[in-house]
């Protein structure tokens, strides 16, 4: 199993006016980036849409992390597959039928992730954390909608509780974190187990983007040795 841990920029805090710039100032340090889809139902805001990724795919090789905050996910998963996502990663609380929503997210070549809102009882994830039942579980450590919230400390219980459960299960699903995540607090997430770092503004507010991604790798991966 790749243990390494891999900080995942999300592209929310980046200059949207200028969003190839800012891909390519972390293109060399990170495999992926994270797009936040917002649809101002589920979550109380909107950001991008399918032709802004389809746009993206035209100007960089990296693996697109599509992460829906939206209702009725089902409806939209072929138009993120179509326009470039390498993974679509839905809400558990936006599905009635999440196997169906991984399938049919697998069955378009794609990985499969499922988040859960900070409200939300881990033990849902129980179906998902056996092995291969999923690509991705990313565990929300903000109430989703908005980037630059504070770390909610209680996410650290939840992270290591689904490391466990994927643990027991010898699942290879990867443990992602989501929402507020720093050089502050890195090493924390990362000994509590997630591996896939989403960091918005951490990473595109600070002053040199690509140097940040490297500190947080390093202080990250520092961590578990
Ligand atoms: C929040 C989004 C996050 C957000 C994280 O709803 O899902 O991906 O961009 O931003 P930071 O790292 O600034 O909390
Ligand atoms: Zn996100």
């Amino acid at each position: 199993m790749n243990n390494e841990v891999k900080t995942v920029p999300s592209i929310l805090s980046a200059d949207f006016a200028n969003l190839e710039k800012d891909i390519k100032r972390i293109e060399g340090v990170c495999e992926s980036i994270h797009i936040d889809i917002m649809d101002g139902h589920y979550v109380p805001n909107l950001s991008i849409g399918v032709p802004v990724v389809k746009s993206l795919r035209k100007v960089t090789g990296m693996t697109f992390d599509t992460h829906l905050m939206i209702t009725n996910p089902e409806d939209f998963i072929e138009a993120f597959a179509k326009a470039g996502s390498d993974m679509i990663t839905f809400h558990i609380e936006c599905s009635k039928e999440p196997e169906a929503l991984i399938e049919k997210i697998r069955s378009l070549g794609l990985k499969a992730g499922v988040a859960i809102h900070p409200d939300t009882d881990i033990k849902v994830l129980e179906p998902f954390t056996k092995k291969g039942a999923c690509d991705l579980i990313l565990v929300m450590s903000v109430n989703p909608g908005f980037g630059e919230q504070s770390f909610m400390e209680s996410a650290y219980d939840r992270i290591k509780a689904v490391r466990k459960m994927l643990d027991d299960n010898s699942s290879e699903a990867l443990l992602a974190v989501d929402g507020g995540v720093r050089g502050e607090n890195i090493a924390k997430v990362s000994k509590a187990g997630a591996r896939h770092i989403v960091a918005g503004s951490a990473v595109f507010k600070s002053e040199d983007p690509e140097a940040t991604v490297k500190e947080l790798n390093k202080t990250g991966n520092d961590s578990i040795r």
